[in-house]
């Protein structure tokens, strides 16, 4: 029995898991800067997600993303799947309260970006990456 080869997914990226990946730069989590988030319980929620998911899901952190003055930056990556889907990494600003965290949480166990469709609330903190620099000729 063959299998078509649009649904193979070959290597590691297939089994890739959703990923978030959460700004721990300059602003992004400074307590100093953000008074009144707790930081440090949003890194615990989302860990202790990852650690429940199976695989599913997975959390790291990251230095300064660039757009500072929309912290708390946090990016959701596609998994494998999702991506082959047309899923594409998502940027989310001012994501430091709780009702941001519940919706990032509800759209990752449903899948995230290519399988599953966001909150409608979440789609109001989505935000532009920082372009590339452009790059200079040689001369
Ligand atoms: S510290 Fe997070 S975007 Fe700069």
């Amino acid at each position: 029995m063959s299998v078509p080869t649009s649904r193979v997914v070959f290597g590691a990226a297939g089994a890739r898991p959703c990923t978030l990946v959460l700004c721990r730069g300059c602003c992004c989590g400074d307590a100093r800067k953000h008074p009144g988030v707790d930081h440090q319980w949003q890194l615990d929620r989302l860990r202790a997600a990852a650690a429940q998911s199976g695989g599913r899901l997975a959390v790291r952190t990251t230095d300064c993303l660039g757009p500072c003055d929309q912290a708390n930056v946090l990016v959701v990556q596609p998994s494998g799947e999702g991506r082959r889907r047309g899923g594409r990494a998502t940027w989310i600003g001012w994501s430091g309260d709780d009702a941001c965290t519940d919706d990032v949480l509800d759209w990752v166990a449903a899948g995230g970006p290519g399988l599953a469709d966001p909150p409608a609330t979440l789609t109001l903190q989505f935000i532009n990456p920082p372009r590339p620099e452009p790059r200079r000729s040689r001369r």
